[in-house]
């Protein structure tokens, strides 16, 4: 384990497209497991929220659909996982690594993951479910105009990162396209 603070602790990480339920996921992996969701896109959008000068610079890329770079994602991830470790017995990394170069780091500067859960959807699913979000519930990154922008940003950057990871037998990939406790069925028979 690079980080002391994280020795001994499960680190996996939660990858999918846009949509495909890694939040609504990790939330009930977290309850059942006793692990501790940490969200990518959560520790951003409170940066967005906090009205910083990165926050400005944040929400332009995000509203965009386009990614966040590296450093400045890690950052936010290793300062939230050292500030929690005390209390967790492991982590639900969601929503990260979005390109290999963001595993690589994380496993050099953080520690070694144990596997990597994959929530797979065809794209009408994704495209589905932010449309249908949008119009109930929206968050200022729920641009309509971004969706096929978020989704092909998803397969040109995280698909190679899949492929990565299943070369070292760490994926677990899981169909995404039932409803949200039959796709935790499935979750379980793999945890
Ligand atoms: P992020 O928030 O992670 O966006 P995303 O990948 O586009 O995913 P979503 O949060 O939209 O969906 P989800 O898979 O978590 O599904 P959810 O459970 O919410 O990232 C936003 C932006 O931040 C990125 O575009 C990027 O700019 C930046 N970013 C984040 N991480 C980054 C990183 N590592 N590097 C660089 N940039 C980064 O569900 C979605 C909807 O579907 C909900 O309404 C839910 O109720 C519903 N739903 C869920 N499951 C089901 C189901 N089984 N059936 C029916 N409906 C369902």
């Amino acid at each position: 384990m690079v980080l002391a603070e994280l020795s001994g602790k499960r680190l996996i990480f939660v990858v999918g497209g846009p949509g495909s339920g890694k939040q609504t996921q990790s939330e009930k992996i977290g309850q059942k497991y006793g692990l501790t969701h940490v969200s990518t896109s959560v520790l951003l959008r409170q940066e967005v929220q906090s009205g910083s000068d990165r926050g400005k610079k944040l929400q332009e890329i995000m509203a965009k659909g386009e990614l966040v770079p590296v450093d400045t994602v890690l950052g936010l991830l290793k300062e939230s996982l050292v500030k929690q470790a005390g209390a967790s017995k492991g982590f639900l990394v969601d929503g990260y690594p979005r390109e290999v170069d963001q595993g690589t780091r994380f496993e050099a500067e953080v520690g070694p993951v144990e596997k990597v859960l994959y929530f797979e959807a065809s794209d009408a699913t994704l495209k589905s479910r932010l449309q249908h979000r949008a119009a109930t519930n929206p968050r200022f990154d729920d641009n309509p105009d971004a969706f096929d922008r978020r989704i092909a940003t998803f397969h040109a950057k995280t698909g190679p990162v899949v492929a990565h990871y299943e070369k070292l037998g760490k994926v677990v990939k899981i169909s995404a396209e039932g409803s949200a406790d039959q796709v935790f069925a499935e979750v379980q028979k793999h945890l």
